[in-house]
């Protein structure tokens, strides 16, 4: 097989990026190493930045999310009791769209679809070759065969565990890893959302969080050890859990029922530099991680392949290799200033079991902070909608 630009990887980044190369009139291919199925069986964090939002239309995957997708122009934080909530909309201008991931996905894939673009699935790459020469070779292995695909250029797109970051020499990669000492218990339910806007919650007891995704389906998640078992959490003990975290009106409207999904997943701030070594680009979580606070992931993913589209458009359109150049540069600035409000919202709102009494006061001392001033709050608001690409 042959094409011009071999993705490794069909979550959204991947997925996202072919139907991108697509309008433009470039070739590509999508490597995926799961079924469909189990890709779309992920459930991951629900909230779009404008930029998101704008590229997923501009990539003509939108009208979904336009219909079903919520805008939300707030958000709330709160510590106990006391409820705090920034008028994003206000402060910026912009808005939020709440609109899970596995819905953008779905929408991505039916959109490949359409226009006929090649996503093999169980394909497993096993090997890339010639990225510092002049083409590439992909190694995968698909319907018990060993295949090759070779391409101009390959864009790695295969998540955090994925071998397109590992194929940069080490004498080449820096990597930067901050591992919390917790993670996050989530619980999807067929429920009415328990307030009309994400409450994210501090609480001694340690972090929760009310999300959605539709005006039926809450998500909900709350802070635990590293230690804890998915069995040791019965759903009552999580709704328990949950109550006594949340503001106290809140607790006693939430109606709770039977979960669809509970799932742990650890907490990680993780960069990769570079994002491109010769032919080879890293986008979304193959170069870089964010624990899930303000909802980071999928957004970084969508900038790094706003991007790399670009880059390969001005390189296969208008003949000049200067944005594949910059992409490193320009994908990374963005990508540590998301990286510091992911680790600044987790670091004010979780229980950090290690941690003393002067940096409890801090904790309490950015909410109050938060509390007392517009302009903390337009900081907070600006990155929580999404910085400018
Ligand atoms: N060969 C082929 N595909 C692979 C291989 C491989 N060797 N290794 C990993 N993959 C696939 C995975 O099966 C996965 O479907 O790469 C895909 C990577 O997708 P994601 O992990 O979803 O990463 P990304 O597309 O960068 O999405 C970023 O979405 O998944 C969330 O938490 C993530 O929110 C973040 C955002
Ligand atoms: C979610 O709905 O799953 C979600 C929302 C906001 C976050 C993280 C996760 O910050």
């Amino acid at each position: 097989m042959k094409t011009q630009v071999a993705i490794i990887g069909g979550g959204p980044a991947g997925l996202l990026l072919s139907q991108l190369l697509d309008l433009h009139g470039i070739e590509s291919v999508v490597l995926e190493r799961r079924s469909r199925d189990y890709v779309l069986s992920r459930i991951r964090a629900g909230v779009l930045e404008q930029g998101t939002v704008d590229l997923l239309r501009a990539a003509e995957v939108g009208a979904r999310m336009d219909r079903q997708g919520e805008i939300h122009d707030g958000v709330e934080i709160s510590w106990h009791d006391e409820r705090l909530n920034i008028d994003i909309k206000d402060l910026t201008g912009r808005g939020v769209m709440v609109y899970g991931q596995t819905e953008v996905t779905q929408d991505l894939y039916t959109a490949r679809d359409a226009r006929g673009g090649t996503v093999l699935h169980e394909a497993e790459v096993t090997g890339i070759e010639g990225i510092e020469g002049d083409g590439v070779t992909v190694h995968f292995t698909h319907e018990g065969e060993a295949k090759t695909l070779t391409a101009d250029f390959v864009a790695g797109c295969d998540g955090f565990h994925g071998p397109s970051r590992k194929a940069i020499p080490e004498s080449h990669r820096q990597e930067f890893e901050r591992a919390y000492p917790f993670g996050w218990l989530g619980l999807l339910s067929e429920t009415p959302p328990a307030a009309p806007e994400l409450i994210y919650a501090a609480h001694d007891r340690g972090f929760a969080l009310c999300s959605m995704r539709s005006p039926t389906l809450s998500r909900y998640y709350v802070q635990v050890s590293l230690s804890e078992k998915l069995e040791d959490w019965p759903a009552e003990r999580f709704w328990d859990e949950l109550r006594t975290r949340i503001p106290a009106d809140v607790a006693e409207t939430l109606v709770t029922g039977e979960p669809l999904e509970m799932s742990i997943a650890p907490l990680r701030s993780f960069v990769s530099e570079p994002m491109r070594h010769g032919r080879l680009f890293l986008a979304g979580d193959s170069a870089h991680i964010v624990p899930p606070t303000g909802a980071k992931g999928l957004n970084l993913a969508a900038s790094d392949v706003y991007y790399l589209h670009r880059a390969f458009d001005r390189f296969y359109n208008h003949g000049t290799s200067e944005g594949l150049d910059a992409y490193s540069e320009t994908a990374l600035s963005r990508v540590w200033k998301c990286e510091r409000f992911s680790w600044w919202m987790t670091s004010m709102l979780h229980d950090f079991p290690e941690t003393g009494a002067f940096e409890r006061r801090m904790q309490r001392a950015e909410f109050e902070y938060l509390q007392m001033s517009e302009t903390a709050r337009k900081s907070f608001a600006e990155n929580y909608v999404g910085l400018p690409y």
